[in-house]
């Protein structure tokens, strides 16, 4: 993952695990789920009794954090920001498959004033590149990338005028959740879960309806720009994401072998975000965040191949030759060679078996008269063939 941000000129960010409750409220918004159910929030007692506590909330998410560090860092002095990081998140979730209350995302914000190109479609098909790259890097088949556009500001205000009718006469059929959300943030209905109301909410108008010239314009661009590089794409005109912040590409990566919470990651566009949050001037932006937990589960068919087995087992014959096969334990390992360092207490029977248990590539036997020749048994596991090799050819011969 790091050699693909590197690849695309990323730089790391670490964000505290907490911050302040208002944050997210604002950010991510009062009536999504997130806020509404799923925070672990508590009152910090003041320093002093005289001072006022805080509320504060472990992160459910990393976005907020990140456009809180670009405002208070000022980083717009720095053109266009492009940020990643790799944590822990938190939600009150009931926890199954693909579901934890702590979870981790690995994830991206390329962020800064549109002089900077921050607004670009360029940049959206950018990231959707780097996320296909990424994805086929790591093994991962059979995606799909669905995209949506949900509009700016405007369209959204007119959207949910029209949601706000279309759901009047309906709503009393539909759960307390979703009768309130009919007159708070009608968007938010999306978000349901309640089988019996998915029929009504089938029937509600679609956002790709709303759209003004500019936001289509921008929509169309990115779709030309990932056809062009070869990006495969479903366009899915529900998919609103399950947080506020939201304005024009929206998107989620799914996979079939993650069964009911089978998006692997989401993302999105969140211009005028950074306004909303205190930042003296504007500054779009775009970004993405991994579920890892399920990055892993979508990859464990090949497991396998991903992990790296040790490149040797290194063998000591007796409690003498721990000193000699630590010093070429950590030889090997300068020149990058995966070691595992057995000990005394293993015969030579036992080498072999803990060796073949690890899945190592070749055994290198330390007695007594390789010590003295110096030069070393080296056996193939897989092969069975033995040779002799001199200490200085080893990491050659091991890595060859
Ligand atoms: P999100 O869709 O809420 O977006 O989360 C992104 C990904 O995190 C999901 O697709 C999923 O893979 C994973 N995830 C979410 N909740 C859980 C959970 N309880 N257990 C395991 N995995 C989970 C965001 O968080 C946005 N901040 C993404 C973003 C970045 N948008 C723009 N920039």
């Amino acid at each position: 993952m790091r050699d693909v941000f590197r690849a695309y000129n990323f730089q790391e960010i670490r964000t505290p695990i907490f911050e302040s409750t208002e944050l997210f409220a604002r950010g991510v918004g009062e009536e999504t789920d997130i806020v509404a159910k799923e925070m672990y929030t508590w009152e910090d007692r003041g320093r002093a009794q005289s001072d006022q506590g805080q509320s504060l909330t472990l992160r459910p998410e990393n976005t907020a954090g990140v456009v809180r560090a670009y405002i208070e860092h000022k980083l717009w002095d720095r053109g266009l920001s492009k940020l990643y990081y790799i944590g822990p998140q938190f939600r009150r979730e009931r926890p199954q498959k693909g579901r934890y209350r702590q979870f981790y995302q690995i994830g991206a914000e390329v962020i800064g004033p549109a002089s900077a190109g921050s607004e670009s479609p360029a940049r959206d098909a950018e990231i959707l590149a780097l996320l296909a790259t990424l994805l086929d890097r790591l093994g991962i088949k059979d995606w799909t990338l669905e995209l949506n556009s949900v509009g700016c500001v405007n369209d959204r205000a007119a959207y949910n005028e029209a949601l706000r009718k279309a759901l009047e006469p309906v709503a009393p059929k539909m759960c307390v959740d979703c009768q309130r959300r009919a007159v708070t943030n009608p968007l938010r209905g999306f978000d349901c879960k309640v089988p019996e109301d998915q029929p009504i909410i089938e029937t509600l108008p679609r956002i790709s309806e709303f759209l003004d010239e500019p936001c289509r314009q921008h929509f169309e661009q990115v779709k030309e720009i990932l056809t062009a590089v070869g990006v495969e794409f479903k366009l899915n005109d529900r998919l609103v994401r399950g947080l506020d912040y939201y304005s024009r590409t929206a998107f989620e990566f799914t996979h079939g072998a993650l069964g009911a919470q089978n998006a692997i990651l989401g993302g999105g566009r969140y211009d005028g975000l950074a306004e909303l949050l205190g930042s003296p001037q504007p500054a779009p932006g775009i970004g993405f965040a991994i579920g890892e937990d399920r990055l892993v589960m979508a990859l464990s068919e090949s497991a396998e191949a991903v992990l790296r087995k040790p490149d040797v087992y290194v063998a000591p014959l007796g409690a003498d030759m721990n000193k000699e096969a630590a010093r070429l334990a950590r030889e090997l390992r300068r020149h990058d060679v995966v070691v595992d360092l057995g000990d005394e207490s293993f015969r030579l029977k036992k080498s072999f078996e803990a060796a073949t248990k690890a899945g190592s590539k070749y055994i290198l036997i330390v007695g007594e008269n390789e010590v003295k020749a110096d030069a070393f048994a080296l056996k193939n596991l897989a092969t069975g063939e033995q040779v002799s090799v001199p200490r200085r050819e080893l990491a050659q011969r091991i890595q060859g």
